[in-house]
């Protein structure tokens, strides 16, 4: 299939171009490099420097007929989205309108799209959220993601445009970028191996559920050929907190470090947990990597990372 992955010079999406390239599909990459790097991008892919707000994106598209578009290209700073939510709604639903005009004009036949599991459900009423569970979300970015699930329903409806929509936990490994605000995992791991001290926010009980990007990256696999438009959830079910990761990595990367606390980040959720039990029903499918053998794949790229 001729596939067009938006945002494939960043982190998740980068492992997913080299998966969909392993199996043999023909793989065109949108990024503006915002926050992703060069280095990232597959060289058999076909890269375009562009940003998905871009009215040459018609030309693309008109020009590749392109089979699938991938959509992983985003404003993903939620504490961004709240000082600048223009920006955001500009990226994250303008941006993806201009996609979704494009696909339907030049017959594309599926769309996946990277929400977010974290966001959309806000404070959870239950644990873990299942895809049922009302969305509350706390910030623009969760507003955005779930505009953008809205705005499928609504292209599938009127046009027939197939999607699947993966609302993901919180994903880590190799790649991530450790400078931005998100991503605990590549943070912490980039300061302990830098011998600089990691300080975690508040009392560090808060919870998260985290998904190893391999494990995302076999999800993005099985929907590739779904005709079934739906929203799943696409995490581990296990919560685990802040404590809990810095004293894994800690022990991994073994640099003398102790745990440190500062002052709580304001409005920072408290726990997040999604059960992907209905991916596993429709694809037989469930995250594999355990958490402390994903941080030990993580601490190696980045130590890699160092050497170079
Ligand atoms: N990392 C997570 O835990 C997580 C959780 C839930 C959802 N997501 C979603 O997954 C997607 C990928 O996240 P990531 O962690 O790989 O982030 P990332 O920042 O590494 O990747 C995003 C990529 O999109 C590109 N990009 C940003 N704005 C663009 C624009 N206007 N035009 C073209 N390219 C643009 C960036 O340069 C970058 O390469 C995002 O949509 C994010 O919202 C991520």
């Amino acid at each position: 299939m001729k596939i067009l992955i938006t945002g494939g010079a960043g982190f998740i999406a980068s492992h997913i171009a080299d998966e969909y390239i392993n199996l043999g599909h023909e793989v065109f990459i949108l990024d503006n490099l915002s926050t992703g790097f060069e280095g990232n991008i597959n060289s058999k892919a076909t890269f375009i420097n562009l940003d998905i707000c871009d009215k040459s994106l018609t030309e693309l598209f008109e020009v590749q007929k392109f089979d699938v578009v991938n959509h992983h290209a985003a404003q993903m700073d939620v504490r961004k989205s709240v000082a600048d939510p223009t920006f955001d709604a500009n990226t994250n639903i303008i941006g993806t309108i201009n996609l979704l005009q494009n696909a339907v004009k030049t017959g594309v036949k599926k769309f996946i799209f990277s929400s977010t599991g974290g966001a959309v459900y806000g404070e959870q009423e239950y644990f873990p959220a299942d895809e049922q569970h009302p969305t509350s979300p706390l910030s623009p970015y969760g507003i955005s993601k779930l505009t953008v699930e809205k705005y499928l329903f609504f292209y599938n409806k009127q046009y027939g445009l197939n999607y699947s929509i993966l609302r993901y936990a919180n994903i880590y490994g190799p790649r991530q970028n450790p400078f931005g605000e998100a991503g605990v995992i590549a943070i912490f791991t980039s300061k302990l191996l830098a011998g600089e001290q990691p300080i975690i926010n508040g009392e560090g009980t808060q919870t998260r559920d985290y998904v190893f990007v391999k494990d995302v990256v076999n999800a993005n696999v099985k929907v590739l050929k779904d005709e079934i438009p739906d929203i799943m959830n696409v995490g581990t079910g296990i919560e685990t907190n802040v404590n809990e990761i810095f004293n894994t990595l800690n022990k991994i990367i073994n640099n003398g470090q102790v745990e440190k606390h500062g002052p709580s980040a304001p409005g920072e959720q408290l726990r997040s947990v999604i059960t992907s039990d209905k991916f596993y029903k429709r694809f037989n499918w469930k995250p594999t990597t355990k958490l402390t053998d994903g941080l030990r794949e993580t601490v190696i790229f980045f130590e890699s990372k160092l050497v170079k």
